[in-house]
């Protein structure tokens, strides 16, 4: 049995695999909508969601399954003091496959631990969000026709924002692939990112603190993300530092024509409304290959071929 907690558990194949399948299913979504009749997914979702926990439902359904589960925390037992292995025990009885999401690193690996079904980690606190990062790649490789030989910028809140820690994690595999990390001095990078990552794969990258304008003109990819506040301690720091990084009409004057702007949603105030209408901002096409690299996803767990 295979779970999916960190995106590095994939093989390079196993991604190119997932994106030709999720590609597939939007192309004939027909073929699909039997596969996984009389199969339930749990989404338990012990941190707020709403992409990631409806995707994953609506993918689910897609495929001719069910689904259940909460989408808080103060709905299930945990409110009761019940451990995460406990509740992963039980759900195990009721559903073939689980994705949870949880505000404690490291939380879905010990369910994995202990389940009797696949588990996907569908966000643990600051740490990875593999599917999210399946639907980076997809989009990336939708935009760009490619997942080598390009420079992607990434600008925010690099230090919590599990999604550029998941995304840098896949990225390192491919070639000439180079990184701008973007972020004020206090929201860098985690060093166990760039050390076991970027530093031990011997990938090119800089950190800069410089402002958008300056460093857009180089990037065919730029990954905007929002400062995540529910990881500061205290909400100061987080209301200084929240608009370090916020991308508008004019700060795009230099970006290439093929820039392709992504952000993992939801936005805050990082990314100007007057963007939406520019031809390159496809953020909102990338919530919808959520749905299909979810879809493509609980086939290869549930070991369901078409
Ligand atoms: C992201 C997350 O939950 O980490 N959202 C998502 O799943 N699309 C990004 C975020 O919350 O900022």
């Amino acid at each position: 049995m295979r779970h999916l907690i960190d995106i590095r558990e994939l093989s390079t194949g196993e991604i190119a695999s997932l994106l030709d399948i999720a590609d597939d299913i939007m192309l004939h979504p027909e073929d699909y909508r039997e596969l996984c009749r009389y199969k339930k997914l749990a989404t338990l979702f012990f941190e707020p969601s709403t992409r990631t926990r409806l995707s994953f439902e609506a993918a689910m359904y897609e495929l001719g399954g069910q689904v259940l589960g909460f989408s808080e925390a103060a709905s299930s037992s945990a409110a009761k003091g019940e451990s995460v292995a406990d509740t992963i025990r039980v759900v195990g009885c009721y559903a073939d496959i689980i994705a949870m999401r949880h505000p404690k690193e490291g939380a879905p690996l010990v369910a994995s631990g202990v389940s009797t079904v696949p588990i996907i980690n569908a966000g643990d606190g600051g740490h990875n969000h593999p599917t999210q990062t399946l639907t980076d790649l997809m989009t990336i490789r939708r935009e760009k026709g490619s997942l080598s030989g390009f420079t992607i910028g990434l600008c925010g809140d690099l230090k919590f924002g599990r999604t550029v820690h998941s995304l840098i994690s896949a990225l390192a595999r491919y070639d000439n692939v180079r990184f701008v990390l973007i972020s004020p001095e206090e929201l860098k990078l985690p060093s166990y990112v760039k050390n076991d990552v970027l530093r031990a794969g011997n990938r090119e990258f800089k950190q800069t603190a410089a402002d958008l304008a300056d460093v857009i003109p180089q990037l065919d990819v730029l990954y905007m993300t929002r400062v995540q506040r529910e990881r500061f301690f205290n909400e100061e720091d987080y209301i200084r530092l929240r608009d370090s990084y916020i991308l508008t009409p004019s700060k795009l004057a230099n970006a290439k024509s093929d820039l392709t702007i992504l952000h993992p949603l939801p936005r805050v105030n990082e990314i100007s409304p007057e963007i939406d209408s520019d031809p390159r901002a496809c953020y909102f096409r990338q919530a919808l290959c959520g749905k299909y690299v979810r879809m493509a996803l609980i086939l290869k767990l549930l070991e369901v071929t078409k």
